[in-house]
């Protein structure tokens, strides 16, 4: 494996890759590799015979008095991770590589509408942060194909649209969540838990599975069993921002011919905000 620190080396490594013709896929992270992280490696060398890796913890999606400070940076662990998972080049730029006019001068990305709802209207500008870095990233790499996990639905979905609508030639691939033995979505934030919160955690995914059941199976309304699911999880000890479903394809409220629904949900345990969400489909 290749690691690369500025621009102008990742463009020598590019550039000698094209030479030989070799397609490029693309796997952009913040770091503290797990599972998730090297599945989606993996999903990347299937479609590429050439696999670049980003490691960098992006100021610009992180709000005032969010985790950017304390958010865990592993360089050692990740570098097994990445090896394991036969990356040829990681990117790991200073922030002056990334944003080199600084990063309040940065030239910004933004989704309308989307960027604001579900996370977005309790994170304001952090979609905003990342769809400038993922452009940006795009732009340096200049990958055929981009890898991202579905854990992070709406970012998924966001880097879709941006694709589409900036007209990038990348094309994107989702990847199911990974997850652990009791069903917890793997997060670098699960770190954050303490033994006990670790063990309630696991209630999240169980609660979207009961929804999923209440409105698929029992044909209970939307409403109703998103209400059920907040105040089953604050028995549980979360603090929920929201549980929603949603149209799988846009994440826009769905109508009673949609079929294909995402259900996500946000919520705090202690100082840890956790995201998951679950896709199902209705049958006529
Ligand atoms: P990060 O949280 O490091 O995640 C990097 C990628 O790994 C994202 O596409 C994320 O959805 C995926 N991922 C995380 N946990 C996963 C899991 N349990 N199963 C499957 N995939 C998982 O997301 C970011 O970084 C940043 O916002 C980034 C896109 C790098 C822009 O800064």
């Amino acid at each position: 494996m290749i690691t690369v620190e500025t621009v102008a080396s990742l463009r020598d490594q590019i550039a000698r890759f094209r030479q030989e013709g070799k397609r490029i896929a693309f796997v952009p992270t913040m770091g503290n590799l797990h599972n998730g992280h090297v599945r989606l490696m993996q999903e990347a060398r299937r479609h590429a015979p050439v696999v670049v890796a980003s490691i960098y913890v992006n100021p610009l999606q992180f709000g005032k008095g969010e985790d950017f400070d304390s958010y865990p940076r592993t360089p050692s662990h990740d570098k097994v991770a990445l090896l394991s998972a036969g990356v040829d080049v990681l990117f790991k730029p200073p922030e002056s590589e990334i944003y080199p006019r600084g990063k309040t001068a940065q030239t910004f990305v933004e989704v309308p509408a989307l960027s604001d709802d579900l996370c977005g209207a309790f994170r304001p500008g952090h979609f905003r942060g990342v769809t400038t870095v993922v452009n940006r990233l795009f732009n340096l790499v200049t990958p055929d194909v981009a890898v991202f996990g579905k854990k992070d639905y709406q970012q998924w979905q966001l880097v879709r649209l941006m694709t589409a609508d900036l007209g990038l030639p990348v094309e994107i691939i989702g990847v199911d969540t990974v997850r652990e033995p009791d069903g917890l979505a793997m997060s670098s934030r699960n770190d954050y838990l303490s033994p006990t919160e670790r063990k309630v955690a696991a209630r999240l995914y169980e609660a979207l599975g009961t929804l999923r059941d209440r409105h698929r199976d029992k044909g209970m309304m939307l409403e109703t069993v998103e209400e059920n699911a907040i105040m089953e999880l604050r028995a549980d000890g979360f603090r929920p921002d929201y549980v929603s479903v949603r149209r799988q394809q846009d994440l826009q409220k769905p109508g009673p011919d949609d079929r294909n629904l995402v259900a996500l949900v946000a919520a705090w345990l202690g100082l840890t905000r956790l995201i998951d969400n679950i896709e199902f489909e209705i049958n006529i």
